[in-house]
């Protein structure tokens, strides 16, 4: 039987994709909903079922009920959902074309960005421009392929920048990345990743909260629905900043994650990027 917490996220799940983005609540419901906001952003014990769940029906309506399919039927569910989010159009601030996520689903490794950019809505995949060619270069030095891992964004459409646009791009603000974040969350409780990445402040911002700095978070571990994550630079960084420091910092974290997920690592991978 669904819990008291599964009806409200639901309900407030389709509010939200109905372009609903703001509900009024007295200070007892903000208490509730902070202490399960936390307890599922820390992965926090989920809140008791009182007999097992329900079989799966056919045609679940929110992300919520797609927790309980496989994770190849959840993540096309989602991607179908997310054709529609009501909650990113009515903004009216991000773009038509919706990009979903890439890779496999079931990689132990989960990889997230903030937002399509031009090559990556005019290709429909994430990380298909320059940035996603340095994440392939940082994938391979890993000893992994783009097809092992899986490659999703907070935000699943370009940000919008007016009617001459061209090929500019912007990051998406907190609007669109609330807006859109019930996707990501579901796809990461459809994936269960061994460990996330988050490439920039923007996917932190989304998947923990926090508006520190990439500085300030990289270097440790966080916590995203009970699921490790690692904040580093965004790829995009490395393209403008060249420096052995910069790369070591990237590579620090990459290695954090091969250790985490018991990847092999050699005696030249750990040395990449050291001072001669
Ligand atoms: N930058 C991102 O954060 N995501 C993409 O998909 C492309 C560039």
């Amino acid at each position: 039987m669904p819990t008291l917490r599964d009806i409200a996220i639901d309900g407030l799940s389709h509010m939200q994709e109905s372009g609903q983005l703001r509900v009024a609540v007295d200070e007892e419901a903000r208490a509730i909903l902070r202490g399960w906001m936390l307890a599922q952003r820390q992965g926090g014990p989920p809140a008791p079922q009182a007999v097992p769940p329900p079989p799966v029906q056919p045609g679940p309506e929110s992300p919520q009920q797609a927790d309980m399919q496989g994770v190849e039927e959840k993540l096309a569910y989602l991607r179908e959902r997310a054709q529609q989010w009501k909650a990113a159009r009515a903004l009216g601030t991000l773009r038509d074309t919706m990009v979903f996520a890439t890779g496999n689903p079931h990689a132990r490794l989960m990889l997230v960005g903030e937002a399509p950019g031009y090559d990556e809505e005019r290709l429909q995949e994430p990380f298909v421009g320059k940035a996603g060619q340095k994440l392939n270069q940082i994938l391979a030095a890993m000893g992994l392929k783009r097809e092992e891992v899986y490659i999703s964004n907070v935000c699943k459409f370009r940000p919008a920048m007016g009617d001459n646009q061209g090929t500019a791009n912007r990051a998406p603000n907190d609007a669109e990345i609330a807006a859109c974040l019930p996707l990501i969350l579901a796809e990461i409780r459809a994936i269960r990743p061994g460990c996330i990445i988050c490439l920039g402040g923007t996917s932190a911002k989304g998947l923990l909260g926090s508006n520190a700095s990439v500085s300030a978070l990289r270097g440790q571990w966080h916590e995203c629905q009970g699921i490790p994550v690692r904040v580093t630079y965004h790829p995009s960084y490395l393209l403008r900043n060249e420096s052995l420091s910069a790369k070591r910092a990237v590579w620090e974290d990459m290695l954090a994650a091969m250790e985490h997920l018991q990847l092999p690592i050699s005696a030249k991978q750990r040395s990449y990027f050291l001072p001669a």
